[in-house]
């Protein structure tokens, strides 16, 4: 890292002189590094004028998904899913951040029960009452980046399909509870994987969260099966999303050969996820997307 002076701008890009802004965040950084803790680079810190940016983008991922929120139902394929993402993303000046991603060929992500993620709409796949669905949405808006994900019930939904959903989406809030300035991305997992662990359920290992806001997909790497006290610091700045896909049954997962994308439990159980985008502040955290 370049030497900065105490009168020199700050490299966050404030205008402000380094003694004025960053300094003592630097040096608060590197009293952690000093005991070996990983921290993050200066390139995960946000700009206020960048987050102001990616709120932009955040909108627009909300809107979607709220439209989504209306109009499912029962009989509707996930092909008329991702044409609904599509149009809305665009007409509101948008792009669909799938769309193209290292080859994947849709607007939007949606997988259907035993499906853990990156699931193909479809014409071929309706929904059906007793289903639950994750429609995952990203958008690109003047080269920024949002990315958040729902579940959805359709019609009848068992009991015990009811109960993931709901525990999936506790699991993201017990760990957003402990995302904060000075505290560790661990804390944030380990809460995840005690919440899913004590109703039952497992998480999956291989997939996670991840930075985001100037690229779709940034450090840091977000699993859930850190402790507390471990992984990277969260400082002010930081962006990152939380999505935990939880499995009824066991948390071993596949990759179909058929795309190379779509992926499914490997005992064939129900798996569900919720994601949001969240901003750790100075006094705690901010939730971007949802
Ligand atoms: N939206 C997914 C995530 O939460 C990423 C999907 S990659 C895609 O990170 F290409 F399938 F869109
Ligand atoms: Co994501």
């Amino acid at each position: 890292m370049a030497k900065i002076e105490r009168n020199d701008p700050c490299w966050c890009g404030s205008g402000k002189k380094y003694k004025y802004c960053h300094e003592a965040f630097d040096a608060k950084i590197a009293s952690f590094q000093a005991k070996h803790h990983k921290v993050p680079r200066r390139d995960m810190i946000k700009t206020p004028e960048q987050i102001e940016k990616i709120k932009e983008s955040c909108k627009i991922n909300i809107a979607v998904l709220d439209e989504i929120e209306k109009v499912i139902h029962e009989g509707m394929s996930t092909a008329e899913i991702d044409k609904i993402v599509y149009d809305m993303t665009t007409d509101m000046g948008g792009i669909p951040a799938p769309l193209n991603y290292e080859g994947f060929p849709y607007s939007v992500c949606t997988s259907l029960n035993s499906q853990v993620c990156h699931g193909f709409p479809s014409k071929n796949v309706i929904l059906k009452s007793g289903d639950i669905l994750n429609v995952d949405c990203s958008t690109i808006l003047n080269g920024y980046f949002s990315d958040s994900s729902r579940m959805f019930c359709i019609g009848d939904v068992s009991p015990a399909d009811r109960k993931l959903v709901e525990v999936t989406r506790e699991c993201v809030y017990k760990g957003l509870e402990e995302v904060k300035p000075w505290g560790f991305l661990g804390d944030m997992g380990q809460a995840v994987h005690d919440h899913a662990f004590a109703n039952g359920y497992t998480v999956v290992r291989e997939i996670g969260g991840h930075g985001v806001g100037l690229e779709f997909h940034e450090d840091p790497w977000v699993g859930y099966n850190t402790k507390r006290g471990t992984d990277m610091l969260l400082a002010p700045g930081m962006i990152f999303t939380i999505e935990p896909m939880v499995n009824a049954g066991k948390a071993d997962v596949y990759t179909t050969v058929k795309n190379d994308w779509e992926v499914y439990t490997r005992d064939g159980s129900n798996s569900a996820q919720w994601e949001i985008m969240v901003l750790v502040t100075e006094t705690g955290h901010e939730v971007l997307c949802w």
